[in-house]
């Protein structure tokens, strides 16, 4: 059988697929339908440190190819994390990577520090690319400062791997990425959701009650495969490749673009046995092209 096996940073994974924070709850939910000791990774879904109700609904559109969301970073908040979500993680066999969230620096610091602690949590990644909240996410992400310097204030308490998920909303990812870089990060995810909206002809009104949101599904693949091409190209850190992934044809094409590994966001609300079907479609495409390992095939185009 071929090798699926990846690292990424310290990260040794048996296989490139990951689940996208906030498409997948917190694992247990696709229990039912798959064995999630299958998995490469699971990113559950964002923690702030203190509880967020999130934004009022309508937070969520079908759209053309994708979706919308406007969730607004909605948890229970640090500590009910570490109570009462925690300890379930710990009974999954696979690697555990917090989604770390805020709305001031400080708040990202204090819940990455806390996460740091956790020893099943093996990485986390830092979200400054949420398209949906007042104060913070994407205003971080989006600007070389802002994103240099959260990154490097997180890095000096967490001693781990520190993913930093990028925002697609800026007119270079590749100077953002090099900011992120700099701050020191070991590993970069994207994209996260293009800011978007939807309007409702009949009623003549926006669809979602913040009037913008997030888009992703297939729709967004292209933007995030040239995304990926070009972070990959310019920065030496290993990229994980997120949007619109469906199928393992999709999940390979982000591994020539150069992407170490994959996230599938938006096809678990489809499919939820999408990710263990694209690991098989994988391995069976290795199989088609005599490779050995899915490594040979990481930014080979
Ligand atoms: C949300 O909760 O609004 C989505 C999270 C994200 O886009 O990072």
């Amino acid at each position: 059988m071929p090798d699926l096996s990846t690292t990424l940073h310290q990260l040794s994974l048996k296989n490139p697929v990951m689940t996208a924070s906030g498409t997948f709850g917190y694992g247990k939910e696709f229990s039912d339908f798959i064995d999630l000791a299958s998995l490469g990774g699971i990113i559950v879904k964002a923690t702030t440190s203190e509880p967020r109700e999130g934004n009022p609904y309508p937070r969520m559109a079908e759209t053309a190819s994708g979706m919308l969301n406007s969730v607004g970073l909605q948890n229970k908040g640090l500590d009910y994390f570490v109570k009462h979500i925690y300890p379930e993680l710990q009974q999954i066999n696979t690697h555990i990577i917090a989604n770390v969230s805020g709305s001031t620096i400080e708040g990202y610091v204090e819940v990455a520090e806390k996460m740091a602690g956790l020893d099943h949590i093996t990485a986390i990644e830092l979200n400054i690319s949420c398209p949906n909240v007042k104060q913070g996410g994407m205003a971080f992400g989006t600007s070389v400062t802002s994103a240099l310097e959260v990154t490097r204030a997180v890095r000096k308490v967490y001693p781990k791997t520190l993913i930093v998920k990028l925002s697609p909303n800026v007119t270079s990812i590749v100077d953002i990425a090099r900011a992120v870089a700099d701050g020191g990060a070991d590993v970069l995810s994207l994209i996260n959701t293009l800011l978007a909206m939807a309007i409702d002809a009949e009623k003549r009104r926006p669809v979602l009650s913040t009037v913008t949101g997030g888009l992703s599904g297939p729709a967004v693949k292209p933007v995030a495969l040239r995304m990926v091409w070009q972070v990959s190209k310019a920065v030496k850190l290993p990229v994980i490749g997120i949007g619109g992934i469906c199928n393992a044809t999709d999940a390979i094409e982000f591994f020539l673009a150069g992407a170490s590994a994959i996230q599938v966001g938006t096809a678990n609300f489809i499919n939820p046995r999408v990710t263990t079907d694209i690991i098989k479609g994988i391995e069976d495409y290795l199989l088609r092209h005599n490779l050995q390992t899915v490594r040979e095939l990481v930014g080979s185009i």
